[in-house]
């Protein structure tokens, strides 16, 4: 079945650069990109999808969530909002409700969210373990994250939990040993949570090249509440991707430009532990591939949204338009190391959204407003 989207008033396709076209169509075979460009020059298919003048851009790739998870933190947050700080010490919250509720509750409340984000133009999403802290809790949290998207992270070290407060290198080893063989199976990457009150270099470095031994890629939460080695633990292993990116020195900035590492900004963290956003112009003007990407968490980031990421990132992070939109897409496929998503060229996945908007200029523009209107997942109309 071919599908024709005619009648695209602006098209983002990031191929090459940003890649915006007026006047465009873009034809579907399948589950694939089959055919873009102008308007008067499109072939036939056999159905037709009118975009009215619409704004079409790639779906967003959201590479850094933690969907599954029981409970929320509701009070955490009014907490905070009333001066407390955010140390990720309420993981353990989150671990102890995760822990106690049954698969059936676990995988109905992440489908929710990824419903969320579809909703909101994400049509690639990674999904991290980490509130189960045990062999067969990661292990089972990584089976539910692999019945919603193929991007699972085996976070096992996402903080010492409470029975191996007296011995966490006890519990690195857990991890980068029984844990790490167990999960591998149902992972495609592992992260660690290298930052204060969490997992210090050395741990990081341990559980990071077990991972890489084990046939996963590697990813890395660092330098989010302080500075530390993360980034450059990052860059050195060929990690994907290193997150958060918040606490950068200039050789962590300039060890990000020389390497494949992406950084992945979440502003949404930002914004809701009331913190200092990441210098994004710093990390953009040294030629650094930055990625967008929710976080979405019941702690530090409860957003699904992709839209209000890359609003906070226009207007407080100081990047254009034109990079955000980039960032929260073809940034995060490379975050992913994707080339069939984030981007509509013939080939690659027929994953896009349709706007209620004359330009993409108008997600951060109007920030709030749910402008995605349809949104197309492997060729689907969702
Ligand atoms: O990416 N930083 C570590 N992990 C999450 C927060 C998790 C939580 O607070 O539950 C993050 O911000
Ligand atoms: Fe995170």
């Amino acid at each position: 079945m071919t599908l024709l989207i005619t009648n695209i008033g602006e098209l983002t396709t990031n191929d090459p650069e940003l890649g915006v076209l007026t006047g465009a169509a873009v034809v579907v075979d399948g589950d694939r990109v089959a055919w873009v460009g102008p308007l008067g020059a499109a072939p036939a298919a056999d159905e037709r999808l009118d975009a009215g003048g619409a704004a079409v851009i790639p779906g967003f790739v959201d590479s850094h969530a933690h969907l599954v998870f029981a409970g929320d933190r509701a009070g955490e947050f009014a907490a905070r909002m009333n001066g407390e700080p955010y140390t990720g010490g309420g993981i353990r919250t989150t671990v102890a409700a995760t822990r106690a509720a049954d698969d059936a509750t676990l995988l109905a409340a992440a489908r929710r969210l990824v419903t969320e984000a579809r909703r909101q133009g994400t049509t690639t999403i990674e999904i991290k373990s980490g509130y189960g802290l045990t062999v067969a809790e990661e292990v089972r949290s990584l089976r539910i994250a692999g019945q919603l998207t193929s991007e699972t992270t085996f976070l096992g070290a996402h903080v010492v939990p409470a029975e191996y407060a007296g011995d966490p290198d006890g519990y690195v080893r857990l991890v980068s040993g029984p844990m790490l063989a167990a999960a591998a199976p149902h992972a495609k990457w592992v992260d660690v949570f290298c930052d204060r009150g969490a997992f210090d270099g050395d741990q990081t470095r341990a559980i990071l090249t077990a991972g890489a031994a084990a046939g996963l890629g590697l990813r890395v939460h660092a330098n989010q509440l302080g500075p530390g080695p993360g980034v450059r633990l990052a860059v050195e292993l060929g990690a994907a991707s290193a997150d958060h990116c918040t606490h950068l020195t200039d050789a962590d900035v300039a060890a990000l430009a020389g390497s494949d590492t992406v950084a992945t900004l979440l502003p949404g963290a930002e914004f809701s532990t009331r913190s200092p956003y990441p210098d994004a112009r710093r990390l953009l003007d040294a030629g650094v591939t930055v990625a967008l990407a929710t976080d979405c968490n019941p702690g530090s980031s409860y957003t699904s949204s992709m839209p209000f990421c890359l609003a906070l990132a226009v207007r407080e992070m100081r990047m254009t338009p034109a990079e955000a939109l980039w960032a929260a897409t073809a940034g995060g496929a490379r975050a992913l190391r994707r080339d069939d998503v984030g981007v509509l060229r013939p080939g690659a996945r027929a994953d896009l959204a349709v706007l209620d908007a004359p330009s993409y200029l108008h997600l951060a523009y109007r920030p709030g407003v749910p402008l995605i209107t349809t949104v197309l997942h492997s060729g689907v109309p969702q």
